[in-house]
């Protein structure tokens, strides 16, 4: 009798799934190898101005530091809490695996190191810092990734403050020009 030969299936297993996290809420983790710069998903969500994404932000409790915003470009901001998909499960991490490429105006995740199954996939939101930050920002949006070197926030790291060349001359002090108006809403940024 002849034997039936199984066509193999090219189709890949699915590189992750969601399940509870260590860090936060739902988070992202491989179910295989996943190869450095291997492209994931699409973070997937309905496409705002930054006024209307401030406009959502401020309706929510000063210390709710939950956010789906990831901002595109001056213009765009994308909101994953409509529309969204697996990837807006996505944690942050200080020392983390992916990052976020934008690529014809869509935003993509990708590894940026190889991850082996099981691990928690994430990347560093950098979340964009206001000019007239409370300093209860820092709890707010504390970071909870357990990398050695957590910087201990999801906030970008703060500016660092021009230090005077040491030449010996008294230096004149210049004022910063307060940047371009910005909203409040604290917006994930491309790294
Ligand atoms: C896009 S959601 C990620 C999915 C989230 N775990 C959930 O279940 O909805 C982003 C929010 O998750 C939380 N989060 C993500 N990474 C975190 C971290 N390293 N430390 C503390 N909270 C984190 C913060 O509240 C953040 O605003
Ligand atoms: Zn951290």
């Amino acid at each position: 009798m002849a034997s039936k030969t199984k066509a193999k299936s090219k189709t890949k297993l699915p590189a992750y799934r969601l399940r509870r996290s260590p860090v936060h809420g739902t988070g992202v983790f491989a179910t295989r190898t996943i190869r450095k710069g291997e492209e994931l998903i699409e973070y997937a969500g309905e496409r705002i101005t930054h006024e209307e994404a401030d406009r959502r932000h401020a309706d929510k409790a000063e210390d709710d530091g939950h956010t789906f915003l990831f901002t595109i470009d001056a213009k765009t901001v994308v909101d994953a809490g409509v529309d969204g998909n697996d990837a807006r499960f996505i944690n942050h991490s200080c020392d983390p695996n992916c990052e976020v490429v934008i690529s014809d105006g869509r935003l993509l995740v990708e590894t940026i190191k190889t991850v082996k199954a099981g691990e928690e996939l994430a990347y560093d939101y950098n979340l964009t810092r206001g000019l007239d930050d409370d300093p209860e920002i820092e709890k707010v949006f504390a970071c909870r990734c357990g990398a050695a070197n957590c910087r201990g926030t999801m906030l970008q790291p703060p500016k660092k403050k021009k230090q005077p060349k040491a030449s010996g001359k008294t230096q004149a002090k210049s004022h910063a020009k307060p940047a371009a108006k910005r909203g409040s809403g604290r917006k994930k940024r491309a790294a």
